[in-house]
């Protein structure tokens, strides 16, 4: 597919037909993820590919669990409102693989030096909310999804199940030093059909400054 094409097509699968994916396949979508831009080129990234069907679905009882044990401290309206949208945190648990997402720590540009001179809360907190560490991260969950669907597959960003993150890392078992999940990226060959939400306009995401 032309390469314009691929990104005006690609959609968010969240339904998977039951048919396993080679590792030889994600391998070449990791790649993908891994010629990414990052900061500094600190390629701060590891993906941990979960095959392991009951691994699977332990990462999703956990963030079951978490999301009953929230609802359930929490005022009627607001319980109700959170739980509906689990399933948007949870549907990994049928796909075929699920793309564990973890991100090494990363210090912006500048950050220790205003801290060294006493700099304001306002302008640390300027570098942190722009974190070129997880923007990286964000660069390479792209790649990884216009791979996968330029192969033929399709997957989810996900981010909701991050309230359990903990707990899905126990599940998991993967450690790495200054590393820490920061999202799930559940791969497969969709089911059904594509169902993608409008996008705006370029002139209302443009501004043009001649
Ligand atoms: C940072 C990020 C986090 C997301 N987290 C979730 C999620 O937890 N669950 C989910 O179902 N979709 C999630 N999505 C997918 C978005 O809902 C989806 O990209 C958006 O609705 C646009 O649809 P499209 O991807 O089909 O174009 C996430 C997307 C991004 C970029």
């Amino acid at each position: 597919m032309e390469f314009l094409e691929l990104i005006r097509k690609r959609y968010s699968v969240r339904k998977f037909k039951e048919q396993d994916i080679p590792t030889e396949d994600l391998r070449k979508m990791i790649e993908a993820a891994g010629k990414a831009p990052s900061g500094k080129n600190s390629q701060n990234w590891h993906f941990v590919v979960v095959k392991n069907r009951n691994i699977i679905s332990k990462m999703a009882e956990a963030v079951e669990k978490n999301i009953s044990d929230i609802s359930s401290d929490l005022p009627d309206e607001k319980s109700e409102k959170f739980s509906k949208f689990s399933r948007f945190a949870t549907f990994f648990t049928k796909a075929p693989a699920v793309i564990a997402v973890y991100a090494g720590e990363y210090v912006p540009e500048g950050y220790q030096e205003l801290e060294q001179v006493n700099a304001k809360k306002e302008k640390l907190e300027r570098l942190i909310k722009a974190n070129p560490g997880i923007q990286s991260i964000g660069a390479a969950i792209e790649n990884l999804l216009l791979a996968a669907f330029d192969m033929g597959y399709g997957g989810c960003w996900m981010t909701s199940p991050n309230h359990s993150g903990g707990e899905i890392e126990k599940v998991i078992g993967f450690i790495k030093e200054g590393y820490m999940l920061v999202a799930l990226v559940p791969v497969g060959v969709p089911d059904g059909d594509r169902k993608s939400p409008p996008k705006k306009d370029a002139e209302e995401i443009m501004t043009v400054i001649e």
